[in-house]
């Protein structure tokens, strides 16, 4: 998979060289670029945002430098790359968006910052791109750097081969609609503290009732919304459908 960005802090990305996601770029599995959008500035201050026509507070990133920047991304290959703006505005990133999003061979980023970007920009970009505004959730963040880093690791961890156990993608919170059950290691005694008798049991089949009545409880508790959407979509809780 091909992944560009185009950002005003190019280091922000650095950490997606670390952990398994830089294990991945080495492998080959996924090919990170990152464009310094300053790059396609023409001025001397190097200059990206300006003034916003109407009035009003902050800075607007300058059409310009992100059209050319767009361009130059879009000449990298000949397919037509999904573009990802991260924005409060967008639509809620989640696990099915993740997955969908592993799917395609070429994704590209724009990172705004200040206010935001001159809206001409996403019109002129979805000539090129399947555009995508996406957010995180429901607060704001100083530009998009930090999503790119979740919504690529997200994705990325997907790839075949980038994830060692890939049964433990199987069997995670947000994959069915639950959320995930506790989870123990040893010592099965710790500050006081037990691990709940029935995972020493050896008993198969009353450890999944256990762990699936956990996932219900722990939903239920933190996140009901999880548990009536799926009651709206008349799915058992923690039983996928196909
Ligand atoms: N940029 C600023 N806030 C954001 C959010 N909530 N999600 C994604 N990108 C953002």
């Amino acid at each position: 998979m091909r992944l560009d960005v185009v950002t005003i802090f190019p280091d922000y990305l650095a950490p997606l060289d670390l952990s398994l996601i830089g294990k991945a770029r080495r492998d080959g599995i996924v090919d990170l670029h990152v464009h310094d959008l300053r790059d396609f500035t023409h001025d001397r201050h190097r200059t990206v945002d300006d003034t916003p026509y109407g009035g009003g507070a902050g800075m607007v990133m300058k059409p310009q430098p992100w059209g050319e920047a767009l361009e130059h991304v879009a000449a990298q290959g000949d397919s037509r790359p999904v573009l990802i703006i991260p924005g409060p505005g967008g639509e809620r990133f989640t696990q099915a968006m993740a997955r969908e999003l592993a799917e395609q061979p070429w994704i590209a980023f724009a990172c705004g910052r200040y206010e935001g970007i001159d809206e001409r920009v996403y019109e002129k970009a979805r000539e090129t791109f399947d555009v995508r505004v996406v957010s995180l959730g429901d607060y704001v963040l100083n530009g998009g750097e930090v999503a790119v880093l979740a919504i690529v690791e997200a994705v990325a961890r997907l790839l075949p081969g980038v994830v060692g156990n890939a049964e433990s993608l199987v069997e995670e919170s947000h994959e069915d609609g639950l959320l995930e059950y506790p989870i123990y290691t040893k010592p099965a005694v710790w500050q006081g503290l037990s691990v709940p008798e029935i995972l020493l049991s050896g008993d198969h089949g009353r450890i999944a009732a256990w762990r699936h009545q956990q996932r219900l409880d722990r939903t239920a508790q933190r996140r009901p919304d999880l548990l009536a959407a799926l009651a709206a979509l008349e799915v058992e809780p923690g039983v996928e459908g196909d």
